[in-house]
């Protein structure tokens, strides 16, 4: 079997460490890197998701590295294909997305330069929080072209929606098809016209107000955990969604994933990073695919747009 392809995983939190070995188990790549500012950490998980290869079965090579924030030790990363940012700090009980802003802000924004550095044709995958802001603050960082700078979001959304379908409807994950849109937040856009159970719709089989709450509970799925956890935030599920993302982007698989991607004029919407449809590819975006709305899913998803775009203003000065 041929692995090709280098991948960065910035981050050696739960997140990142649980990203690393979903990416390592694939088998496809050549090598999995994984950094950390806390010495010794990324290369001791190294050194263990490495001794479990005989065990699992995979060859992929997982390497460690401590890095700096002035950037002593990003030459590991050095022409990686694709790069996972998920450094920064989760968030605590009580606490929204958008109170690390400041802090996050400069650690990705440090992050991203020091990557584009190193790795100057990387398609980056942004995971830290605030999602938008800081999907559309690596882009400024990186100076990538908008193409190769997205965020994770819709699908781990999207899979959360799922799961409580299936939980609900007593169903099998598999037969329940559910899609989010908008932002990783408050304006988070579930869209139950695009949610089908072994292809009926929804509305179909839930009353209008069974929906609303699995639709709520969808957009405090985050919330829902922190709040279980105490410290620190979700990552089995989060870390499916962010290395199938890279997975794509490998293999050239052109899946239409929702991501946080950058809009040109799609749903009348443009220069504003949101969660939509989007082709992945080798390429990054190949491009924002524009599905069927309600006219009220519609307005959802534009006052979602104007909600981040004010935000995402903000973040070049941060
Ligand atoms: C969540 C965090 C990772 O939604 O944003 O769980």
């Amino acid at each position: 079997m041929s692995r090709s392809g280098k991948v960065t995983v910035v981050g050696a939190g739960f997140y990142g460490s649980t990203t690393a070995l979903r990416l390592a188990e694939y088998d496809i790549f050549e090598s999995v890197v994984i950094t950390d500012i806390v010495e010794g950490k990324p290369e001791g998980l190294a050194l263990d998701i490495n001794q479990s290869r005989s065990i699992e079965g995979f060859e992929t090579k997982v390497i460690g590295q401590t890095t700096t924030a002035e950037g002593a030790g990003y030459e590991a990363t050095a022409n990686s294909d694709v790069v996972v940012i998920t450094a920064g700090l989760p968030r605590k009980p009580g606490m929204s997305r958008m109170d690390l802003i400041g802090v996050n802000a400069g650690i990705v924004r440090g992050v991203a330069e020091n990557i584009a550095k190193y790795s100057p044709k990387a398609v980056l995958i942004v995971v830290s929080n605030p999602l938008d802001e800081m999907t559309a603050l690596a882009r400024i960082a990186s100076k990538f072209p908008h193409q190769r700078v997205m965020g994770q979001a819709g699908m781990l959304d999207t899979a959360r929606f799922t799961h409580f379908v299936a939980e609900k409807l007593n169903v099998q994950v598999s037969s329940v098809k559910t899609l989010t849109l908008g932002s990783h937040g408050e304006t988070m856009v579930p869209v139950p016209s695009r949610c089908t159970v072994n292809g009926k719709p929804l509305s179909e089989l839930l009353s209008q107000a069974e929906i609303d709450e699995l639709v709520t509970r969808t957009r405090n799925g985050g919330a829902e955990i922190v709040a279980l956890l105490k410290t620190g935030s979700a990552y089995y599920a989060p870390s499916a969604a962010a290395a199938r993302m890279a997975r794509a982007v490998i293999e050239d698989a052109k899946l239409v994933m929702p991501v946080c991607a950058w809009v040109t004029g799609e749903y009348g919407i443009k220069d504003v990073y949101l969660g939509v449809e989007a082709e992945i590819g080798r390429a990054g975006v190949v491009k924002v695919v524009e599905g069927a709305l309600t006219p009220i899913e519609l307005e959802e998803l534009k006052k979602a747009a104007e909600a981040v775009r004010t935000k995402q203003a903000d973040v070049k000065d941060l």
